[in-house]
């Protein structure tokens, strides 16, 4: 190879090398290959002295500009460099996307839509009722004359309405009325929704709190229905090993009236310190309307009977998923609801 060549074979090089530096490495390899002054051009620029002189300004003139192109190359690729610095850190495209986060249905709702599939699939429709209610449609229809004593089971927050006559709903009961006054039997619908209660707050009562009502009313329905409509919900809710127990009890518009209770799911009947040693919890208040309630909202008690039930959702809840206070329900506190 003569000097040109040489010169020829080093200028293909350096042109096939610069565009594929893309790193400070890369680049401080060219360097240290042809810019220092061991480095290639330098060999090349001190054997000149040894070329032919007729050869000289051609194979003088090549290294020159050879020369020039890989000085520019070197500062104009260390300038890109520096500009870019933030792109040159490596990307990791294996790592997993960071996800957005998505909010979920609160626990109550949940409770709620779990229990009215289960009443929709045994044939309940769905009503709905209003919070602010009137005194008639909470108490006077639903057999609680007025300063009748069993008012005292549902302390009331009253409406500053001249008439006296709003309230805070207290129980969804007051919906069967409005049930009963619109429709025509055959009933058998359920109503979900918020009551409120002046109760003190406490780990067991909350001021505001859910419950879902059920009522049916037909030709010749009887007490047996009631248990096993309530059997067969409770096996859905609770698991087939529930075993549940009916005990007498008292409200103003249910007669013969009950309270259902289910086996302890704890405890499993045992006994423990969720049901206080009883073995069995309490999870709702049933009874055949009462044929004066029927008669208040125009349905004649000789030919129809019925029945209602009411479960607070809450409770229910509580009882399902081990939560021991129910204000925590209401905190809205991440770290709790994240967990339903
Ligand atoms: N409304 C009653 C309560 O809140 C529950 C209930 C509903 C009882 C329907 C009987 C029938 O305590």
């Amino acid at each position: 190879m003569n000097f040109l060549e040489q010169v020829i074979a080093l200028s293909r090089e350096i042109h096939a090398t610069v565009p594929s530096i893309q790193t400070p490495e890369l680049l401080e390899e060219f360097r240290l290959r042809h810019l220092v002054r061991k480095g290639t051009i330098q060999a090349l620029v001190e054997s000149l002295r040894t070329v032919p002189a007729e050869e000289k300004p051609v194979a003088g003139k090549e290294l020159n500009a050879l020369k020039q192109y890989a000085e520019e190359a070197y500062s104009q690729l260390k300038q890109n460099l520096d500009d870019n610095k933030a792109d040159v850190v490596p990307v990791d495209i294996t790592l997993p996307a960071r996800n957005a986060e998505r909010g979920h249905l609160h626990v109550i709702t949940q409770t709620m839509d779990e229990i009215t599939r289960i009443f929709a699939s045994l044939g309940f429709t769905v009503e709905e009722g209003p919070e602010i209610e009137d005194d008639y449609h909470n108490f006077e229809a639903l057999n609680f004359p007025p300063d009748h004593p069993a008012r005292d089971m549902q302390d009331t927050f009253h409406i500053n309405d001249p008439a006296g006559k709003y309230l805070l709903r207290t129980h969804t009961s007051p919906v069967q009325v409005r049930v009963m006054e619109r429709q025509k039997p055959p009933i058998r619908c359920i109503v979900p929704g918020r009551v409120y209660r002046n109760e003190a707050i406490s780990a067991r009562s909350y001021s505001i709190f859910h419950q879902i009502e059920g009522l049916a009313i037909d030709e010749g329905i009887n007490f047996s229905e009631l248990q096993g409509t309530l059997f067969s919900f409770a096996k859905q809710f609770y698991g087939a090993e529930g075993v549940v127990r009916f005990r007498p009890s008292f409200f103003p518009f249910t007669e013969p009236s009950a309270e259902m209770d289910v086996t302890c799911y704890l405890c499993g009947g045992k006994g423990c310190r969720v049901c206080k040693g009883s073995g069995w919890l309490e999870i709702l208040g049933c009874g055949m309307v009462h044929p004066k309630v029927l008669a208040n909202a125009g349905i004649d008690p000789e030919r129809y009977t019925g029945y209602a039930f009411g479960m607070g959702i809450e409770r229910t809840a509580m009882l399902k998923y081990g939560i021991d206070d129910i204000r925590i329900l209401y905190e809205n506190d991440l770290r709790v609801l994240r967990q339903f």
